[in-house]
Parts: structure tokens; C-alpha cells; sequence
């Protein structure tokens, strides 16, 4: 294998550099779980703002926020109720020009979530649709329908949310409104002219405030196409998913308001920047990624994949080449704010036919997490992560990813917050599990995430996990991601990728490959072994390692019979 891969021009990343996004290192902050500076238990802003040298040290290039709008927090801030404001329990909106002045003086960009498929109900827009009768102005806003049935008691189809239970809700006259996720969450209308310049009165908002750029949530949901007699859920469902007409999911002409968008985003200097949630087909990222669309899309392929040198060989081919293609980069994702963190992920119990997304869906099941073999989650997740930082591309570090933080598996029922878990009891744990505020100490009520207590509870074995227990470990996991990402800044100034053969795996003959090696210009050299046993080293001076290296040589692992063992991967300069 030697093939190159990506040959799109030199980025720099300067600050006032408009492709300073191509690949960047960004470091996803979920508000209320960061660090809270007041004591109430739910992180803020001042928190991020205190947390500034700590991000510095980390090495990111920018920060992504999660919706720190106001909101009842039906949906962990995913239900907004005012698009241009700061939620009073995480700060106001000078705190939030406090926040940005101080990211921005230590050079990382700032990246805003914006949730366009959906308000909240406490919407003052969603309210008056309320008041207003059917029919009205401002219920076209939303998606009102009336119900079947004689006197409309049932709704106007059998539709279920992403989150299970229905989709629709009945309101006090009689009509029911569509969400495609918690009942707090009604869909905004998207052929309603108001409802389009105001998000563009959003976009301008936010950019006029400095931020550098959007997280656009469920962007491949905003157009929707429903007839007047509604196909049944299996009827939906069976559709098809990737040729621009299905009734609700990536339809074409979403991309229609997104061009309006990039005209907001290019109006500014340096060009304000936007990265899809579009969970669709990969072959229908391209245009949520073109530069008169929003200009890049995530690509989740390898947190949807196991750990394993084929598939993620696969996947980081074809995801180069679909960005190039695109005229965009790409974005590596292990976890998030939505997904069993990837340490957990790594660790599950190789039961038969049970691959790593079945896994976390039996975790989220209620499987039991005493199962998760951490030790060997942790391995995989370290190199899986030192590898994915080698790569072009923008890079998404999830907060407490760092840390090496673990899911936690046992939240009491009565603690649970995520909506997932309520409308799908018995079911699905829900996502709090990935969402546990940061712990910062070794001790005190919160691990020192804050004074007092955290609106989640923490285990107590986070305190292991802790910033303070990690910093001054040349062997913790925030020791190599600080690694990574300072290195990683050499890398930031092309983007070509070249596969490098592997000469000798030491895998059994006729297995599947076990070990991936790519270069970077400059001599670089990203080598992993996904397998279970040690391999042979390709030589090099050693930047960076996801764990110990056998030595059968002289000198730190680079000896010319120097092995990678199991689970490992390696930045080595030849
Ligand atoms: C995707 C977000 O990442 C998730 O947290 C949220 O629940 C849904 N979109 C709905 O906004």
C-alpha cells in the first residue's frame, strides 16, 4: 500500500487564517458538565473561562459548545428557548463575551451549537402558536396537523421520536404538533419565511459576537416534504433514505437554506465556518460539506466501527478522498456527548456477535458494566485516539476524552436526566452516562468540578481520573493527548496521507492485517497494531506512544529490533 491520499493545498493554521478549520483540534465542551464556578451544581460559563489555561496547556486549536442557550433543559440544552441569549443557570451574555475574549487571546476559535430542527416548547414563538388558533400564522411556524379518528384522538400518523414514544403531541384544541425527538422539542416549519430569516438573524448574531463558527444540529432534517395523507411509520421507514426525497430525512432542498446560510458566513472575515450533524448516507455528505453549502460534515465512521485495522483502513480512505472530493476535510470522532465513551466502548466483553456498536447498544440496554474490561478499553482507546491524531482532517476531542474518562454505567434511575431513557423505559439507559461532570481534583463534593455538589453523580473512582492525578504523569492519558496535540501542530501544514506497507505484522500467515502505517510529509511515520500480540517496529526516533514499547534494543523503543506490542500505536519520525 502506498497510495497518497489528499493533495489539497498547504493550510497554515494562523489565526486569522480562513482554513484554519481544515485541522483543527476541537476540543467538545459540554457546558453544564465542565466546570461550574458558582456551586450550583451545572458547569458555565465562567467555568470555560477559568478553564482557559487548561485548554491552552491541552494544545486545541478551537472548542465546540454544546447549547448553552436558555432552556428547561428537557433535552441537556437541546431544547432552546431564545436562540440569542445565555441560559441564566450557565451565565450571561457578557460572561460569554468574557469567555470568548479569553479563548480567543489564547488563539482558539470558538464554535457554537446551533439547533435548527427544533425549538423548545418554551419558545415565546412556540407559545403563541399555542394561543393562536389552527390555521394561524403562528402555527405555520410549526408542524400542526389535525388528528384521525372521529374527533381527531388520534394522532396524524403512527410516527414514533428518535427518542421513542410518539412524535406527535396533542395541544389543547385538539391539533397535535410533530418532534422528531422529545415532545419538549416541537420541529420549526422550514418552508416559513420567518422561521428562515430568523436563523439567519442568528447566524449573524452569534458571528457578531466573534464566533468563529457552527455546529449544525440534525442539519439533514430541516426540510421536510409531508403529504397530506401520511405514510405510516414502516411505510417511512422503508423508503429511501439517499435520493433527496424522503418526506422528512436529507431531503435536497435542505441545502437550499444552506446556501442562504454560507451567504451569512462569507460576509464576515475571516469566513465564519459550519460543520453538519447529518447522519446520512456517506455518499450524501458531500454536499452538507461543499463551500456553498455548510462547508464540512461530521463523519462518525469510525466511532460507529470496531477497533480493527481493516475497517479503519477503509474508512480513512474513503472519507479522504469524499472530503477532497468535496473540495472540504474531514472530521475523526470517537466520542461525544451522545455515544458510550470510547475507552467503555473498546472494553466490552467479546461475547459472540457481539461487535462493538452492538455492544454499546447492550450497554445502553442496561447490559452490565462490570463486563467492560477497562484495562484493555483503555489500551485500545489511547492508541485508537493517538492514531486518529495522525491523521488529516479536523480532529473532535469529547471533554474528559483526554482523561481516558471512562462511561459510567451505574446512574441510578432516579439521577437519570436524558429524555432517551424516559421515553424508553426499561429499554435505553439514555446518554448521561458519557455526560458525568468533569472531575478537576483528587478529592473535595465534586471532584472539584465546582463547590458543591454535580447535577450528575460522580463515581468515586473518578477521582483516578482526575486532572490532578493525570498532569504530573508522564504516563496518563492527558500526558499523551498534551503529547499529541503539541506534536500534532508540525502535522497541521499539508495533508497528504500516504499508506505505507507493512512489511512484517507477525500476524499468523493469511490472517487479516492487524497493523496500519501511514506517513505524513516530514518524515512522520503513524504506525498502530489493532491485533492482540507485539509486532515488529518500523525504525525511527520515537515522538510519541499510546503506551509502553517492548524493547529488544538499545534506546526507548526505536532499536532496530524493536517491537510494537498489542493494542498500541506509535508517531515516529524515520
Ligand atoms: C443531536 C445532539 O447531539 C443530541 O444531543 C440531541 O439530543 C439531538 N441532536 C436533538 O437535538
Amino acid at each position: 500500500m502506498t497510495d497518497s491520499l489528499q493533495t489539497t493545498p498547504t493550510t497554515e493554521l494562523l489565526t486569522d487564517d480562513p482554513t484554519w478549520w481544515r485541522q483543527a483540534a476541537v476540543y467538545q465542551i459540554y457546558p453544564r458538565s465542565f466546570a461550574d464556578s458558582n456551586g450550583d451544581g451545572i458547569g458555565d460559563l465562567p467555568g470555560i473561562t477559568a478553564k482557559v489555561p487548561y485548554l491552552t496547556a491541552l494544545g486545541v486549536d478551537a472548542v465546540w459548545l454544546s447549547p448553552f442557550y436558555p432552556s428547561a433543559l428537557a433535552d441537556g440544552g437541546y431544547d432552546v428557548d431564545d436562540y440569542r441569549d445565555v441560559d441564566p443557570k450557565i451565565g450571561t451574555l457578557a460572561q460569554f463575551d468574557e469567555m470568548i475574549t479569553a479563548l480567543h487571546g489564547a488563539g482558539i476559535k470558538v464554535i457554537v451549537d446551533l439547533v435548527p430542527n427544533h425549538s423548545s416548547d418554551r419558545h415565546v414563538w412556540f407559545q403563541e402558536a399555542l394561543a393562536a388558533p389552527a390555521g394561524s400564522p403562528a402555527r405555520a411556524r410549526y408542524i400542526f396537523r389535525d388528528g384521525l379518528g372521529e374527533d381527531g384522538e388520534l394522532p396524524p400518523s403512527d410516527w414514533t421520536s428518535i427518542f421513542g414514544g410518539p412524535a406527535w403531541t396533542r395541544v389543547a384544541d385538539g391539533q397535535w404538533y410533530l418532534h422528531s425527538f422529545a415532545s419538549e422539542q416541537p420541529d420549526w416549519d422550514w418552508d416559513n419565511e420567518e422561521v428562515r430569516d430568523d436563523f439567519l438573524t442568528t447566524l449573524r448574531f452569534w458571528s457578531d459576537r466573534g464566533v468563529d463558527g457552527f455546529r449544525v444540529d440534525v442539519a439533514h432534517g430541516l426540510a421536510k416534504s409531508l403529504p397530506e395523507a401520511l405514510p405510516s411509520k414502516a411505510e417511512l421507514d422503508a423508503l429511501p433514505k439517499a435520493d433527496g426525497d424522503h418526506p422528512v430525512w436529507d431531503r435536497d432542498e435542505v441545502h437550499e437554506i444552506y446556501a442562504t446560510w454560507r451567504e451569512v458566513f462569507d460576509s464576515y472575515d475571516p469566513p465564519r465556518t459550519a460543520v453538519a450533524e447529518a447522519w446520512v448516507e456517506p455518499s450524501r455528505r458531500a454536499r452538507y460539506a461543499s463551500a456553498e453549502g455548510l462547508g464540512q460534515a461530521f463523519n462518525f465512521d469510525l466511532l460507529e466501527a470496531d477497533f480493527d485495522a481493516t475497517a479503519f483502513h477503509d474508512i480513512i480512505t474513503y472519507n479522504l478522498k469524499a472530503a477532497d472530493e468535496s473540495g472540504s476535510s474531514t472530521t475523526w470522532v470517537f466520542s461525544n456527548h451522545d455515544v458510550v465513551r470510547h475507552p467503555t466502548r473498546y472494553g466490552l466483553p467479546p461475547l459472540a456477535g457481539r461487535e462493538i456498536k452492538q455492544g454499546a447498544e447492550w450497554l445502553l440496554a442496561g447490559g452490565d458494566a462490570s463486563e467492560v474490561d477497562a484495562e484493555r478499553g483503555l489500551r485500545r482507546a489511547r492508541a485508537a485516539s493517538l492514531f486518529m491524531l495522525g491523521l488529516p482532517g479536523s480532529a473532535y476531542v469529547y471533554q474528559g476524552e483526554e482523561l481516558g474518562l471512562p462511561e459510567v454505567g451505574d446512574i441510578p434511575e432516579s439521577q437519570r436526566q436524558d429524555p432517551a431513557f424516559f421515553r424508553n423505559p426499561g429499554v435505553d439507559v439514555g446518554r448521561d452516562g458519557c455526560r458525568v461532570p468533569l472531575p478537576w481534583e483528587r478529592t473535595g463534593e465534586s471532584f472539584g468540578f465546582g463547590p458543591g455538589p454535580a447535577h450528575l453523580p460522580q463515581p468515586t473512582w473518578f477521582r483516578d481520573f482526575s486532572v490532578e492525578a493525570e498532569e504530573g504523569d508522564p504516563t496518563s492519558t492527558l500526558s499523551l493527548y498534551r503529547a499529541a496535540l503539541a506534536a500534532r501542530r508540525e502535522l497541521q501544514t499539508d495533508e497528504t496521507l500516504t499508506w505505507e506497507a507493512v512489511a512484517d505484522t507477525g500476524a499468523v500467515a493469511g490472517a487479516e492485517p492487524q497493523v496500519l502505517h501511514f506517513s505524513r510529509p516530514g518524515g512522520w511515520h503513524v504506525v498502530c497494531n489493532f491485533g492482540p500480540t507485539p509486532v515488529a517496529m518500523p525504525t525511527g526516533e520515537v515522538l510519541v506512544a499510546s503506551g509502553p514499547l517492548g524493547d529488544a534494543g538499545e534506546g526507548p523503543g526505536n532499536g532496530a529490533d524493536a517491537v510494537l506490542p498489542g493494542e498500541t500505536a506509535v508517531w515516529l519520525r524515520a
